[in-house]
């Protein structure tokens, strides 16, 4: 038995629709600033195109996506963000969670709920954080660190409750014979400066020490990154990071990648072996990297 989920992360969909004078009067006026001068050279329609492509040839059989499909939440960003979702595959194939540029003002999570609904949802159809989706060996389990905040903030948030549900599902999950990966946007350990961070990471780890996890996947940092957490009884849990899937290649962050897991064994001597494949200068996707995560 081989699962495979494919992981993508921070589409951040280019180019930006026109925004209407109205909907610049709070923080997405720094946020279309900043579009302008910095982050529309950066995300490429076509790189993220090209990713896709290549991702759907290794016909996964989930795909997540963890966050940032928008860039200064705009609500033409979230029809045409459904759209893209869509087009990845089966809402019950794509699984999704928000990042802190899809919730960037306080009107955003409605019309995240609204359009992108159907990939966010538990088995029951049943809509909130965090959802448990089953598909195969795997429980997903979505988690939602986007909060609308301050202007040149790009912090996340989880909450008591929101921890103190993951704690309970991570306990009822580690009786049953599921191989746990958790979905966030922004990731539990990072170099990245304390205005980007999530918050409340410390008591993330904790809950993920106490109660354990096989997998745990983020976007957030536009990079590569591999951290291992702590879990119960001395064992590790890998964090890793994906960067933009639409970033072109030559900027200052990574290029555009995703990440391929093969989940294979039996429960609890589950395999696990990461496949990373990147788009490179002349514009192809290759494999760039490959490891077991698993002993
Ligand atoms: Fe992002």
């Amino acid at each position: 038995m081989s699962f495979t989920l494919a992981h993508l992360s921070d589409p951040h969909l280019a180019p930006l629709p026109e925004p209407a004078w109205r909907e610049l009067m709070n923080k997405r006026a720094t946020g279309y600033f900043n579009w302008l001068r910095r982050r529309r050279f950066i995300h490429d329609a076509s790189v993220l195109e090209t990713i896709v492509a290549d991702l759907e040839a290794q016909a996964p059989d989930h795909i997540a996506v963890t966050g940032d499909i928008a860039n200064i939440a705009l609500s033409a960003e979230f029809t045409r963000g459904r759209g893209w979702l869509e087009s990845l595959g089966n809402p019950r194939d794509v699984s999704f969670v928000p990042g802190n540029h899809d919730i960037y003002v306080p009107e955003a999570a409605a019309f995240a709920a609204r359009q992108w609904g159907a990939q966010m949802t538990d088995d029951e159809g049943v809509a909130g954080f965090p959802y448990v989706r089953r598909r195969g060996p795997l429980a997903l389990i979505g988690l939602s660190s986007g909060v609308p905040t301050a202007p040149f903030l790009a912090t996340g948030w989880l909450g008591t409750q929101q921890l103190a549900g993951l704690a309970e599902i991570l306990v009822k999950l580690a009786r049953e014979d599921v191989f746990r990966v958790v979905l966030i946007h922004h990731p539990p350990v990072t170099l990245a400066a304390r205005h980007k961070r999530l918050l409340d990471a410390t008591v993330l780890k904790r809950v993920i020490a106490t109660h354990g996890a096989d997998l745990l996947i983020h976007g957030h940092d536009h990079r590569h990154m591999l951290n291992w957490l702590d879990g119960p009884r001395g064992s590790k849990v890998p964090a890793v990071g994906v960067p933009s899937a639409s970033a072109r290649p030559g900027t200052s962050k990574d290029a555009a990648a995703y990440n391929l897991y093969r989940i294979g064994g039996v429960p609890r001597a589950w395999t696990c072996e990461m496949i990373s494949r990147g788009i490179g200068a002349n514009g192809e996707v290759t494999e760039i990297g490959r490891m077991m995560l698993t002993p």
